[in-house]
């Protein structure tokens, strides 16, 4: 399904470089980043540890109100790629981070590219990382969990066939069932969360997204509070 795959041995950004290129279903790949980026302008690790460095360049030609919806649904797209491949007990923290027992495996990055209705998903995956002390989070990988040695190729397969069917669906799935869909992973519905808002700490029970794909929050107060991705981090 995918045509057009460059594969590097070392790059800066898989995600700059599919932001570099004019086409829909570019795929980029690569050992190793210099310059890897996650969300909130952090920098996402990529040493060259038989990880997975994915970007891909889609068509988006929906509502821009449903690209939050888009990447949630790439969440649940990874999370069942892993569970194919025989992963249990991960699940999504909101909005798509993939864990697995409180520490992270997987990030997902969507971005706009410069053509307007073109967009960069860049997935980031531990799989066969054995230590890397510049990481500033509990995080573990893919061979670790499952308790013994993965074949990363075997993985990225999966995880590309699954993307294109799971991307090619996104247009005439209705709301619900994306929602339901995510619902099903979801690690932190029903738990405390706190946050940053501005420089306010909130704390309240997640209680799962909207129809927009934003995180439903009950604060101690009882107020209801709706955040969208662009929020500082959020903690459980
Ligand atoms: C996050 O959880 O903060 C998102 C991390 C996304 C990392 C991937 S690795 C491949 C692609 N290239 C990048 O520079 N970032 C994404």
């Amino acid at each position: 399904a995918w045509s057009d795959i460059s594969v590097f041995e070392s790059i800066d950004s898989t995600s700059t470089w599919v932001k570099s290129q004019s086409e829909s279903q570019v795929v980029c790949l690569a050992e190793h980043q210099t310059a890897g980026r996650g969300r909130h302008g952090h920098q996402w690790q990529s040493p060259n540890a038989e990880n997975i460095y994915l970007s891909l360049s889609w068509q988006f030609d929906g509502q821009p109100e449903h690209l939050s919806l888009l990447s949630l649904w790439v969440g649940v797209i990874v999370a069942e790629a892993l569970a194919d491949a025989g992963l249990s007990g991960h699940g999504i923290k909101w909005p798509n981070d993939i864990y697995w027992q409180q520490q992270k495996m997987g990030g997902i990055l969507l971005e706009t590219s410069n053509l307007a209705s073109m967009i960069v998903i860049g997935i980031g995956l531990n799989v066969n990382m054995q230590h890397d002390n510049s990481i500033d989070q509990p995080w573990v990988s893919l061979n670790q969990a499952m308790g013994q040695a993965v074949d990363r190729n075997h993985i990225l397969l999966g995880l590309l066939d699954k993307l294109h069917a799971g991307l090619s669906a996104f247009a005439s799935m209705s709301v619900s069932e994306l929602k339901q869909q995510w619902q099903k992973w979801d690690l932190i519905r029903d738990r405390k969360v706190s946050f940053l808002d501005r420089e306010n700490k909130l704390v309240g029970d997640a209680l799962g997204v909207d129809d927009s794909g934003q995180l439903q929050v009950r604060l101690e107060s009882g107020e209801m509070k709706s955040f969208g991705t662009t929020i500082s981090k959020v903690r459980w």
